[in-house]
C-alpha cells in the first residue's frame, strides 16, 4: 500500500496506524520490525525532521534508510525519475519521496514495486497529519467533535492533508485567513464528505470554541519569489497571546515546523505552555515508525 494523497487513508487505516503508534509508544515494537529492511530518502526540498525522523524510525526497526539528494545523482544528469524509480524498487523496501510536484510523486508510484510515501509535495504533507492528529488525540482523547482551526496559510499542504485527516475522524476544522483568499476546495471537498469545513477570515468568529490552534509558515519551500507578497498577506492572522480570548480555555497550539518565530508565531506562544508543538514534532518519528510498519504489511 501506497501513502500518497491523505484520502489514501480510510479511517480504519488511520487508526490502524494509531493502534501501531500505541503499541510502540507502550514498547510493544517487536512485532513490528523490519529487520533487513532498506528506505530510501528521495528528497529534492530540505528536511530536518522528516528526514531524521524517518532514518531513525527505520534503524530502529531493524532496517536502514539511504538519504538521497537528487542533485548527486544521474537525474542531474537526465536519467528518467521513472528508471531512477526503478532502481530505488529494485534496490530497496520502501520509498519516501520529498518533491516539488504532486505529478512526480504518482509517477514514481507508477514505476515503483515497493510502498510509497508521500514525504512532503507542493499539495500535501500526510505523514505530517497523521502525527499531528495523534498529538491533538493524545491531549483530546477523542477526535470526533473537536474543531480545529487552521490559521494563516490555508491553502497549503499541510492544511490540506489536516482537514482530511481530522475529518475522517469526524473533527471538523474551520480555515482562518484573509479575505478573499481560498482554501485549496480540492481538499475542502474531500474532508466535507467526513465532516465540517468552515472557512472564516476572522480570528474572532474563527476561533470561537476551538479545541486546537494550528499554523504554519506564510512562505512554503518554493513560493521565495513572493516571500514579501506572503507575509503582508498573512501578518495580520499570526498566532500571538492574543488568539487565546477567543478560543476553548484548554486549547493547545500546534506548528509543523519549522518556525518564523515573529512571523506566523511568537516565541512566548511556541515556547508556552498551550503548546504542543515540541510533542508533537517528537510524534512523527513514532508515527512514521508505525507508518512504515502499516504500509509493509499491505
Ligand atoms: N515538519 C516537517 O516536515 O519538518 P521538516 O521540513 O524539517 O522535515
Ligand atoms: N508548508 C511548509 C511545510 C514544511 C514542513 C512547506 O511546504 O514548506
Amino acid at each position: 500500500m501506497n501513502l500518497l494523497n491523505s484520502d489514501d487513508l480510510s479511517k480504519e487505516d488511520i487508526e490502524g496506524i494509531f493502534s501501531i503508534a500505541d503499541d510502540m509508544s507502550k514498547g510493544k515494537d517487536k512485532k513490528y520490525r523490519l529487520d533487513g529492511a532498506s528506505l530510501t530518502l528521495f528528497f529534492e526540498k530540505t528536511s530536518t525532521r522528516t528526514r531524521m525522523s524517518f532514518e531513525v524510525a527505520m534503524t530502529q526497526l531493524g532496517g536502514h534508510a539511504i538519504y538521497i539528494d537528487p542533485s548527486t545523482t544521474q537525474r542531474s544528469r537526465g536519467e528518467t525519475l521513472a528508471d531512477t524509480t526503478r532502481m530505488f524498487s529494485g534496490y530497496c523496501d520502501l520509498i519516501a519521496a520529498r518533491l516539488y510536484k504532486h505529478a512526480d510523486l504518482l509517477e514514481i508510484a507508477r514505476n515503483s514495486t515497493v510502498p510509497v510515501i508521500n514525504a512532503l509535495t507542493d499539495i500535501e504533507h500526510p505523514t505530517q497529519a497523521l502525527a499531528d492528529v495523534y498529538t491533538i488525540r493524545v491531549h483530546k482523547k477523542n477526535m470526533a467533535g473537536l474543531r480545529i482551526a487552521f490559521v494563516g496559510d490555508t491553502a497549503n499542504n499541510t492544511a490540506n492533508s489536516l482537514m482530511v485527516v481530522a475529518a475522517k475522524l469526524g473533527a471538523e476544522t474551520v480555515l482562518i485567513g484573509p479575505k478573499g483568499y481560498s482554501p485549496n476546495m480540492d481538499f475542502v471537498k474531500i474532508a466535507r464528505k467526513y465532516s465540517n469545513v468552515e472557512v472564516a477570515d476572522s480570528l474572532e468568529k474563527g476561533l470561537k470554541g476551538v479545541d486546537a490552534i494550528y499554523t504554519d509558515t506564510f512562505v512554503s519551500m518554493g513560493q521565495e519569489a513572493e516571500a514579501e507578497k506572503r507575509r503582508k498577506l498573512f501578518a495580520p492572522y499570526q498566532v500571538n497571546s492574543g488568539v487565546f480570548k477567543y478560543a476553548k480555555s484548554d486549547a493547545i497550539v500546534l506548528h509543523c515546523l519549522p518556525a518564523h518565530r515573529g512571523e506566523e508565531i511568537t516565541s512566548d506562544v511556541l515556547d508556552g505552555p498551550k503548546s504542543v508543538v515540541w510533542e508533537q514534532a517528537r510524534n512523527k518519528m513514532l508515527l512514521n515508525k508505525a507508518i512504515m510498519a502499516y504500509l509493509s504489511k499491505r
